[in-house]
């Protein structure tokens, strides 16, 4: 059976319902598909592009599914160049792929369906390294911050993104757990319980000792505070990315006329004692993270703000306040997880991905997200 990516071109699903026994029809009615059996259905050859933290984790969890298998593996770094995958990643064995250097003729021989894509936050840098996939036929499905809604970054790339994946019959996703999930997709799904939005509120507060070592890198831990306001200013830290991509889309979903989005100016956290969280330390007087602020404007008021806090010892949830009718209070104690999810968020999207019509998509345009745990083609519209 055919899927996008594959023959490059859409396959509608059918289903059918099956009773089973004497039992009641409503509680044992099963839907499903019309020449249900995944085994006749390829497997789903999969590329990993990036191999450093996130990419590791998604290679762990692709281990544990069925129905997809990897194909083969790129990174930058000589460190893992010419290494097995599976001691990259540090998997149970290893899996008798090579990691490489980008090359067409390896984008040529592994004929990947799809491509997970891990490498950088920007729209500027990833752009290269996506339209060498689109052009070799793949599905991408990228951690990139900037790709998860590169309107406002670029419009120009996203057009041209959006242009070269519809010529040759693949989608493009930008995705993970935030941006991505939890301050945009989570906030637009909730607010379709509402008659009437005043305000939305979003807040993620995570202990940055929990997560991985370019993360703490990212928002300054453990730096002085002026050096900190320098490597902000002089883009030599990032800070989180995302916040302007989460309001866009959400202000997209909801066809708001958003006047402009303000950020405001990153907010290091200072450790008024010596922090200690799970072999993190931080000194009196240091940086222990930050916090980054965003808005995006409606009628000259603040219709969307985002709060992003992460640092060092935080307690952790994940806030979203609809101001409306109903209003909705949603609190998530302690906050998601976000390697895992984002690994998780990843892998489930594969389905979605290759069942969406071609061309560069956000979250907001796929179907309703959710977990994958059959077997991958289970979930594919062929
Ligand atoms: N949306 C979300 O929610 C979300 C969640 C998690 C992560 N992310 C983003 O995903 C990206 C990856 O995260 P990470 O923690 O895995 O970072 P990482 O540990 O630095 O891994 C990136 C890997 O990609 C390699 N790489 C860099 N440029 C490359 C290129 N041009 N071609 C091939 N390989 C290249 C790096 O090699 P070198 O080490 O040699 O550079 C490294 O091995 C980051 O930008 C991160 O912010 C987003």
């Amino acid at each position: 059976m055919p899927y996008k990516g594959m023959l490059k071109k859409r396959v509608h699903h059918k289903h059918k319902i099956i009773v089973i026994g004497d039992l009641d029809p409503k509680v044992q009615m099963m839907t499903m598909k019309a020449d249900s059996k995944e085994e006749n259905i390829p497997e789903i050859r999969v590329l990993i592009y990036g191999v450093g933290s996130i990419g590791s984790r998604i290679v762990r969890l692709l281990l544990k599914k069925r129905g997809l298998k990897i194909v083969g593996a790129i990174d930058a770094s000589p460190e893992k160049i010419g290494k097995d995958l599976g001691q990259v990643v540090a998997a149970e064995r290893d899996l008798g792929i090579m990691i490489s250097q980008d090359s067409d003729d390896l984008l040529s021989d592994v004929n990947a369906n799809v491509a997970i894509h891990a490498t950088s936050s920007f729209l500027k840098d990833v752009y290269p390294q996506i339209t060498r996939l689109i052009t070799h036929g793949m599905n991408v499905i990228s951690t990139c911050e900037e790709l998860s809604y590169p309107h406002v970054v670029d419009e120009t790339l996203a057009s041209q993104l959006d242009d070269l994946a519809r010529r040759h019959g693949v989608t493009v996703l930008g995705t993970g757990i935030n941006p991505g999930f939890l301050m945009d997709t989570l906030p637009i799904v909730l607010s379709a319980a509402c008659q009437e939005i005043r305000h939305i509120r979003v807040e993620r507060v995570i202990d940055a000792s929990k997560r991985r070592l370019p993360f703490q890198k990212k928002i300054g831990v453990g730096l002085p505070p002026d050096e900190f306001k320098d490597m902000i200013s002089k883009g030599r830290i990032t800070g989180h990315v995302g916040l302007k991509q989460s309001i866009a889309m959400i202000a997209e979903a909801l066809k708001l006329d958003l006047e402009g989005i303000v950020e405001e100016q990153v907010k290091p956290i200072i450790a008024d004692r010596i922090v200690e969280s799970r072999g993190v330390k931080v000194n009196e007087g240091r940086v222990l993270g930050l916090m980054q602020v965003a808005h995006g404007i409606v009628d000259g008021e603040n219709f969307i703000t985002l709060i992003f806090k992460a640092y060092v010892g935080a307690d952790e949830y994940d806030s979203i306040k609809v101001d409306g009718v109903p209003e909705i209070n949603q609190r998530i104690s302690p906050c998601i997880h976000g390697d895992l999810a984002t690994a998780a968020i990843i892998v489930n999207s594969i389905p979605k991905v290759i069942n969406a019509p071609p061309g560069l998509k956000t979250m907001k345009d796929l179907q309703l997200p959710s977990a994958a745990l059959s077997d991958i083609r289970s979930y594919l519209n062929v």
